[in-house]
């Protein structure tokens, strides 16, 4: 199987997957093969927090034009998996110079399922974008066709509980990514105080009481498979094997109380708003709790702000993490596709990796900040992001 996930993550995820049993863990571009039977399919769609999709590669092969393409399609035996009248999706994702266009790509290998149908009962299954029988995903990287069946649907970021967004909420999957990355296995405190619809917040809180992801979401399109198992599918979805104590505080907080409202309603869907609490306040004026700190968020890009007014805000960032966080040994992620206003923190990151938000490519910095340290060290400008392309300095 392959389970998809965002640049970055492929780590985090493998770790994921050798938690839910899986065999044969490979790690590759924005993805991570493994192996598994039913019930670890199953597992992968529910448990993991970093996959974007699951997949279940039906054939690889070479094709350099449309009817390449239409006649290795037409090799696969489509009646093992659905009968005329089934429906059929097919999404595709093409990077390659021999075909062009996705949907024409996606419209060829339709053409291809649909026709063995006719030529062989005449008759063929009908297609149905939103929910079909069995969706179908073709990759082409230049010339090398794979051939899936996905097995979740829509998206896996999707978990089913974010209703309203703020201006620039950040996909589930990154999120949750960010936290694994930075290590937080519910062992201090959670702030995000720059929280937006609360994003960050709620995927710390799924981590931190280990509730599965896709336990909100409204369905897998494996439920419609003539194989499905409703006996182990239950069993998974009822089972409360996953859910773990937590004895430390989550808080989501931001200047805009709009803003806030959006988050709680987001919280409220997760069933989580008893379990995270949310406070308006600017950053520089939340008063963190005791004890140690895990710090992970997401500033403005400055899209909406003016230079001064953008470097202002990380500068304060940085001078509030000083003052008052350093007091309690806190562990700050900070994430940006803006490396100059980064800069202005004025901190030393021990670490910096490089994530993608959307299309923009960003910089995930980890400032550790602990009592007692010489403030010189803090006041020292770091000095440029030049080297940190991809990995981990
Ligand atoms: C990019 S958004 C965060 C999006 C969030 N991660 C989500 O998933 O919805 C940045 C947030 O920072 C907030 N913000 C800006 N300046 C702030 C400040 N000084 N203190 C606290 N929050 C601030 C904005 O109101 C906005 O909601």
């Amino acid at each position: 199987m392959i389970a998809k996930t965002m640049y970055g993550l492929e780590d985090v995820l493998a770790d994921e997957l050798k938690g839910i049993g899986a065999a044969k863990i490979t790690k590759s571009n924005r993805a991570v093969y493994f192996e598994g039977n039913k019930e670890t399919l199953y597992r992968a769609n529910i448990q993991l927090h970093t996959a974007l999709k699951i997949l279940i590669p039906l054939a690889t092969f070479d094709a350099k034009n449309e009817v390449q393409l239409y006649n290795m399609v037409k090799e696969v035996e489509w009646d093992k998996y659905i009968s005329t009248s089934d429906t059929v999706a097919v999404d595709g994702v093409v990077n390659s110079t021999k075909f062009n266009h996705s949907k024409f790509v996606s419209l060829k290998v339709k053409d291809a399922v649909v026709d063995q149908f006719r030529d062989k009962y005449n008759r063929r299954p009908s297609v149905d974008a939103s929910n079909p029988t069995l969706r179908i995903h073709i990759h082409i990287d230049e010339t090398t066709c794979t051939l899936s069946i996905d097995s979740s649907g829509e998206s896996l970021h999707k978990r089913g509980y974010r209703n309203e967004q703020g201006t620039a909420p950040i996909n589930e999957v990154l999120a949750a990514g960010m936290i694994l990355l930075a290590g937080w296995k519910g062992d201090c405190h959670f702030i995000d105080p720059m929280c937006g619809s609360g994003t960050i917040v709620i995927e710390a809180a799924m981590i931190a009481y280990g509730i599965p992801p896709g336990i909100f979401r409204k369905g897998f399109a494996f439920e419609n498979w003539n194989d499905f198992d409703p006996e182990i599918f239950n069993h998974l979805m009822d089972s409360d094997e996953y859910y773990k104590e937590f004895e430390h505080q989550i808080i989501g907080s931001d200047i805009s109380a709009q803003t806030l409202r959006i988050a709680l309603m987001n919280t409220k869907s997760a069933s989580l708003h008893k379990k995270i609490e949310l406070k308006a306040s600017p950053f520089n004026e939340l008063e963190p709790p005791e004890g140690k700190c895990m710090v992970i968020t997401n500033p403005p890009y400055g899209e909406r702000l003016k230079p001064h007014q953008l470097n202002n805000l990380y500068k304060s960032i940085g001078d509030t993490l000083k003052k008052i966080y350093s007091k309690n040994q806190t562990d700050a992620w900070i994430i940006s596709s803006n490396t100059d206003a980064l800069k202005r923190i004025g901190l030393r990151p021990s670490k910096k990796i490089k994530l993608i938000n959307g299309k923009l490519e960003c910089g995930f910095y980890q400032f550790k900040l602990y009592s007692g340290s010489k403030k010189s060290k803090y006041q020292k400008q770091f000095d440029g992001d030049t080297a940190d392309k991809g990995k981990l300095l």
